[in-house]
């Protein structure tokens, strides 16, 4: 059953161990946390503290060992990969630090091949792709490979890519870490004015110029995350 919830994300004693025996390593260890929609949402924590195990977690890419995790009001965890699949190319929007293009596509290309895997109606696909790459500044580049990009501009198409099927929220895993920091800046901005229309946004970053940016910081420490600011 679908339940309303004003919470995007809930996290419910998720405890995620790699491994087993002797070499076991357990990474989250009954973390529990609620996440409210609509608002910019950043982890941080130290090298090794599990904020990408997290993020696979909440992006449905990965499942705890224990404990279980809601997205907008439904149980993800358990459900058969074909389900979690779906919902996350249907309602989730992913964002890599290394972008993660297809290196022979153009940026309008790459855009309308995730809306093809979304199964966003193919009639509507080339107008979503346009908006979404309008939105990041880049209707200037529609035509060019990666490789005629640069690092922000990258970053910007894989994020037209994450958006133009108009997910509910964006998982970003340090977007900003291979991006000098006034073009970390802009795309922090980019994130700013998707929450402000209404998408949750939640990422990882160890920039502290970017934790003043965003209305919530946790802290991955132990296995628990804790409320930062
Ligand atoms: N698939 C896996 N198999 C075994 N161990 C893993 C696996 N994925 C992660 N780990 C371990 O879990 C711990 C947390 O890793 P994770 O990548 O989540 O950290 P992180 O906070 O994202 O670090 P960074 O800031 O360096 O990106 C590390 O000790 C890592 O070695
Ligand atoms: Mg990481």
């Amino acid at each position: 059953m679908t339940t309303a919830t004003a919470d995007i994300i809930q996290v419910i004693g998720v405890t995620r161990t790699f491994g087993k025996g002797n070499g076991a390593v357990t990474v989250l260890k009954g973390a529990t946390l609620a996440l409210p929609a609509g608002k910019f949402i950043a982890f941080r924590g130290r090298s090794g503290s599990g904020k990408t195990t997290l993020i696979n977690l909440l992006g449905a890419l990965d499942q705890p060992t224990e404990g279980s995790i809601r997205f907008d009001g439904r149980e993800i965890t358990n459900l058969p990969e074909w389900k979690r699949d779906e919902i996350r190319r249907q309602e989730i929007g992913l964002i890599f630090q290394s972008f993660a293009l297809v290196p022979l596509m153009t940026a309008l290309e790459n855009v309308e091949f995730m809306l093809r895997i979304a199964d966003y109606p193919a009639k509507l696909r080339r107008d979503a792709a346009l908006f979404a790459l309008e939105q990041v500044g880049l209707g200037t580049c529609l035509h060019h490979r990666p490789f005629e990009m640069s690092g922000g501009e990258q970053q910007r198409t894989a994020i037209a890519r994450a958006i133009a099927h108009k997910p509910k929220l964006i998982l970003a895993d340090e977007p900003t870490a291979e991006l000098d920091s006034r073009t970390g800046l802009t795309i922090i901005k980019i994130f700013r004015d998707l929450v402000q229309q209404g998408m949750s946004v939640v990422l990882t970053t160890h920039d502290p110029a970017i934790m003043d940016m965003v209305d919530q910081v946790y802290e991955l420490e132990d296995g628990h995350i804790v409320a930062a600011r």
